[in-house]
């Protein structure tokens, strides 16, 4: 707990020192408004004001900043805690505590120097890939000190692995990641970035990055002072935008630069089923446990129970087969639809003979349907390659 404050405390003199900018601003407005003194109270005023309004700004950026580390916080509090739960189940008869701050302190001598944990957070929404400001931002001009992570108000964001539009960035030149980010296999990677100009969008080889991806699904930086002006890092809104599509939508762009996520539109399902009973079957029969599955798409068939279920609304078709043997007896096989005897089919053959029969049935059923076949009397004759009592059936259409 006190580590993690100590953390955040030291993250937040960083920036409040903005190393990232803007001490250069402050300068020069200090020094305006000495220089104001002999100007009319108006126009100092108007200073006052504008500085004010300078103030407010940093104020919210820091509010922002302050919810990341809030979060990020929280986050690892909770992975903390589950990690103690599990470590508790696994250990006996050790004195819990101790064996707790040991781990830690274990833990954090492999934190130092880990930059997953020794970072500035960088999180100005000018830096992203949607955005087109008036002012040039060039970030020759930063003294780049360690590692970064990027925020987009507040929310862990990543940097490009395409080629940026000009102009976007809050600045001229966009600079993107030319090569994948890495696995966390792979620990520390030097990446080459590119800078957008004129057609080219590797105009501008700047100088390679160092990229660590870190638990949690985030990345570190080390961001180095590019080789020209007006060149800038980029925050990739994609990434904020898609990783937050959900399981049934997909991330649409018509120009790459605004992203958002769309519905898969429900195309309609592919159920078919053909099963067969591969020995013979005499008198009454419950329910055929038709155990040889040929096909069966869609998964709605089931071979323990005989049973298909309907797993969407809509029309759908059966078939139904045998082959009866004997002399005298009528033989009997019907289709049961969530439990009524819809269609049957029928043999009655007088002398010694066999013959087969087919018999079909399409009707529409509701999600949840219960389709089988029964074997009411007779006899039926199969053998293993013979697909004489068979069984089958597809989705014809889907309904909403
Ligand atoms: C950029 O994208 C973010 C996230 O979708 C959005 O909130 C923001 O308004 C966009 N900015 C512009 C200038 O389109």
């Amino acid at each position: 707990m006190d580590k993690m404050v100590v953390l955040a405390v030291a993250v937040f003199v960083t920036l409040s020192s903005c190393a990232v900018g803007c001490s250069g601003n402050t300068n020069s407005t200090e020094l305006k408004l000495w220089s104001m003194e002999d100007q009319s109270t108006a126009a100092q005023l108007a200073a006052v004001f504008k500085e004010m309004e300078r103030i407010r700004c940093e104020q919210t950026t820091l509010e922002q900043q302050q919810h990341a580390l809030t979060q990020m916080h929280a986050a690892s509090q909770k992975r903390r805690a589950q990690k103690k739960v599990g470590r508790n189940v696994l250990t006996y008869g050790t004195n819990d505590e101790e064996e707790d701050n040991l781990h830690f302190s274990e833990k954090d001598s492999r934190r130092r120097g880990d930059p997953c944990f020794h970072y500035t957070v960088l999180d100005q929404a000018w830096r992203a890939t949607n955005t087109t400001t008036k002012f040039k931002m060039c970030d020759r001009n930063v003294k780049w000190k360690g590692w970064y992570r990027l925020f987009y108000k507040g929310k862990s964001i990543q940097m490009p692995e395409r080629c940026v539009p000009l102009n976007k960035c809050g600045t001229n030149s966009p600079l993107w990641l030319a090569g994948p980010h890495p696995k966390r296999r792979e620990g520390i990677v030097t990446r080459r970035v590119c800078g957008h100009w004129k057609k080219n969008c590797c105009a501008f080889r700047s100088t390679p990055i160092k990229v660590k991806k870190c638990l949690g699904n985030y990345y570190v930086y080390k961001f180095t002072q590019p080789s020209s002006c007006y060149l800038a890092y980029c925050a990739d809104i994609n990434t904020l935008v898609c990783g937050q599509c959900r399981r049934n939508q997909y991330c649409e762009s018509r120009d790459k630069i605004n992203w958002r996520c769309k519905t898969k539109k429900t195309s309609s399902k592919k159920i078919h089923f053909f099963v067969s009973y591969p020995g013979q079957l005499r008198g009454k029969v419950n329910r055929i446990k038709y155990s040889k599955v040929l096909v069966n798409m869609g998964r709605a068939f089931n071979r323990r129970t005989g049973v298909f279920r309907a797993p969407v609304k809509g029309v759908y078709q059966f078939f139904f087969s045998t082959q009866a043997a004997s002399a005298g007896l009528k033989t009997d096989l019907w289709l049961v639809v969530n439990g009524y005897w819809v269609a049957v089919s029928h043999t009655h053959i007088s002398r010694p003979s066999t013959v087969g029969s087919l018999s079909m049935y399409m009707t529409f059923l509701r999600r949840g349907a219960v389709v089988y076949v029964t074997h009411n009397c007779g006899r039926s004759w199969a053998n293993a390659a013979s697909m004489t009592i068979t069984f089958g059936g597809s989705l014809i259409a889907q309904l909403k």
